[in-house]
């Protein structure tokens, strides 16, 4: 059996997990308001593949017995007017944030010598340098096309061939009929 704070700990990780798809969500829904298709598609992935990233502990949390403890997600907490450089800068900042906690929860695991926990965070220090890469990437972007309509126009279309590659059917996800990344 895990011990109670690394149980307390998984479950607010599922719970950032889910408010990371809701400000993606957020970020998707203000870029669909001033018509840029791609840059919303890329944003609705992410939303994916947060909601991936909770139910990945979820399952994890089933397999060890532990109790499932869900409590109220954070709100997104985005201006109703956002442009496409502050959009990125705002997933950036939010993936920073995810990157610390995972961090946390590895220190927790090693202080109470939980090797199972460890080693399936393990996934998650892997996959926050990802998240951080494409942030920052995005930004870059955005940054050396400053105000050009063009510039964005074709990024909007690059970012907009983005696709899934997490898995979606979590009812599969969780029987073990689909397979993790
Ligand atoms: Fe689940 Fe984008 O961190």
């Amino acid at each position: 059996m895990l011990d109670r704070r690394i149980i307390d700990a998984l479950n607010a990780q599922i719970n950032l997990e889910m408010h990371s798809g809701y400000v993606y969500m957020a970020l998707s829904a203000r870029m669909s308001e001033q018509n840029w298709d791609g840059f919303a598609k890329w944003f609705l992935i992410q939303y994916h593949e947060e909601m991936y990233h909770a139910m990945k502990i979820y399952k994890y949390l089933l397999d060890q017995g532990a109790p499932i403890l869900l409590k109220p997600v954070e709100a997104a907490h985005l201006p109703e007017k956002i442009s496409v450089l502050e959009a990125f800068k705002k997933s950036l900042e939010h993936e920073q944030r995810v990157t610390a906690s995972i961090h946390s929860l590895v220190r927790l695991a090693r202080e109470l010598n939980d090797y199972a926990t460890e080693q399936f965070l393990q996934w998650y220090v892997k996959e926050q340098v990802e998240e951080e890469k494409n942030a920052t990437e995005n930004i870059v972007h955005v940054e050396r096309i400053q105000d050009s309509t063009s510039g964005l126009y074709f990024l909007d279309k690059k970012l907009g061939k983005r696709e899934l590659e997490a898995p979606t059917n979590f009812a599969e996800f969780i029987a073990g009929e689909e397979e993790e990344e």
